[in-house]
């Protein structure tokens, strides 16, 4: 029997952001593609600036600002969002360049149904300015990592990732924008995969197809032109 055989009803995903929302963009320029499969049921920013809203906004998704600076601790906020989300009966929610730390009982509450998307290769350069810190160090290649998300911070188990080569005369903007590139290709499919049950976190490890990954899967090459 091949996947695409399998019947399920579309799951409900949110995805959270704080800024530019370009991974978000390459969700809704997918869910458009696999309609039946998933429904982008809310757009969250902690920011009400973030241009990631006008996105969603102009694809017709309900979006929801909950500023972060309104909220005196970081439980609060989070307490905000969950009930939010609970409220919308969400099955995923997708972490898309969303830039807060989350609290231990938020991660908990969607255990193995949060995904984040980190432009490193885990374990590497978990935290900020990744790009730089490659380049500084001499790193030959770079990349992206999609992982479950666990209490630790961009240390939960790593569903997939995708290389890109490190260049004599790469800059740090050259570079980030190479990830974001494959970032774009990523982050949709391992959603999908996740609204078709590929995926699914069991005793902190990835199964994928029923078998637990002993590493992350690998994007296939991709070539720009
Ligand atoms: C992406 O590169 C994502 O990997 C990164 O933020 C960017 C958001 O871009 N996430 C993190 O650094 C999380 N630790 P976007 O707003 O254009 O999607």
């Amino acid at each position: 029997m091949t996947d695409s055989t399998v019947q399920h009803s579309p799951k409900k995903i949110a995805v959270l952001i704080s800024g530019n929302g370009s991974n978000l963009q390459a969700i809704i320029d997918d869910q458009a593609k696999t309609s039946d499969l998933y429904v982008i049921a809310l757009v969250i920013s902690n920011r009400p600036d973030a241009y990631g809203l006008e996105r969603a906004k102009k694809a017709g998704i309900a979006t929801l600002c909950i500023d972060h600076t309104d909220y005196a601790s970081r439980e609060e906020f989070d307490t905000q969002m969950q009930l939010q989300l609970d409220q919308a009966k969400i099955d995923l929610v997708v972490l898309a360049g969303f830039m807060r730390i989350l609290t231990q009982g938020f991660t908990q509450h969607f255990l193995g149904k949060m995904l984040n998307i980190h432009p490193s290769l885990l374990p590497k350069y978990t935290g900020l300015h990744t790009h730089k810190r490659a380049l500084e160090a001499g790193d030959t290649e770079h990349g992206l990592s999609i992982h479950f998300v666990t209490p630790e911070l961009d240390g939960g188990p790593v569903i997939l990732q995708a290389k890109v080569a490190i260049e004599n005369d790469e800059t740090e903007q050259s570079l980030q924008q190479k990830v974001h590139q494959q970032e774009h290709i990523a982050y949709p499919l391992v959603v999908r995969w996740f609204c078709e049950e590929r995926i699914q976190l069991i005793d902190n490890r990835v199964v994928y197809f029923g078998q637990q990954l002993q590493q992350p899967l690998l994007l296939a090459e991709q070539t720009s032109d």
